[in-house]
């Protein structure tokens, strides 16, 4: 892994939106477990309001660090067997994808509940019509997606703190 050509870091803009998204993810689960209880009726106001902003602006990140992925591979492989190897890619993949179709999900939801969704004060479309009946079950899919999401980040982040304390390697510091 180490001939001239070899990459063995993530480049600086794909380490800072990693750990821009662990710290806006973090604020946005504590948020969405701290704010009232979304009912027929509730008002989009207070810690509401501030759940849609930082979600739309997830949104918006990972869709840059999607294309950035696209732009810029990432570094080479870690060592490990296909099997470890396969399960870090899936991993990884489906944190990207969770990552596009939760905030969607929720955004959906909130359009279903006539709610306006901003990024930064703009006004952005509707997903869903007022009253259409399948947000109820978007909103359900969002609040179970967001505990698969977490199990993935536990796992995810096990993963790497045993890369670092007990393999001992440079997997942790390629993202470091
Ligand atoms: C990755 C980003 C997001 C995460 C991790 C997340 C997480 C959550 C969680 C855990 C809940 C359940 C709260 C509870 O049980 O009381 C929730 C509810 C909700 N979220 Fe999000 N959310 C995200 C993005 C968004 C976005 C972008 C929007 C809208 C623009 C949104 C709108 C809502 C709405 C409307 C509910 C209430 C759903 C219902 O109960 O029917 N969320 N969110
Ligand atoms: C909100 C929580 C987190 C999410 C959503 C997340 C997501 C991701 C994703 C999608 C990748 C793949 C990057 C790519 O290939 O473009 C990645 C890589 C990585 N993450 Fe996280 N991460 C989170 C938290 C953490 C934490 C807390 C740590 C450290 C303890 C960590 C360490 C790493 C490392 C070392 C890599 C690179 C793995 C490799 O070289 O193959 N992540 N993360």
């Amino acid at each position: 892994m180490s001939g001239a050509f070899a990459v063995s870091k993530y480049d600086p803009f794909a380490r800072l939106l990693h750990w821009l998204i662990v710290l806006l993810l973090t604020a946005q689960y504590v948020v969405a477990w701290t704010m009232p209880g979304i009912h027929r009726g509730t008002q989009p106001v207070g810690l509401i309001v501030v759940h849609l902003d930082l979600g739309a602006f997830i949104l918006g990140i990972m869709i840059v660090r999607l294309l950035w992925r696209f732009v810029r591979t990432g570094p080479d492989a870690v060592e490990g067997t296909p099997f470890t190897r396969g399960v870090a890619s899936l991993t990884h993949g489906l944190l990207y994808l969770l990552l596009i179709v939760q905030p969607a999900m929720g955004w959906a939801n909130a359009s279903s509940r006539g709610w306006q969704v901003t990024l930064f004060g703009v006004n952005l479309p509707s997903l869903l019509p007022k009253g259409a009946a399948i947000g109820h079950t978007l909103g359900d899919a969002h609040r179970l997606l967001a505990w698969v999401m977490l199990a993935l980040i536990g796992l995810h982040v096990l993963a790497a703190l045993y890369h670092h304390f007990v393999l001992r390697d440079r997997v942790l510091r390629r993202m470091a």
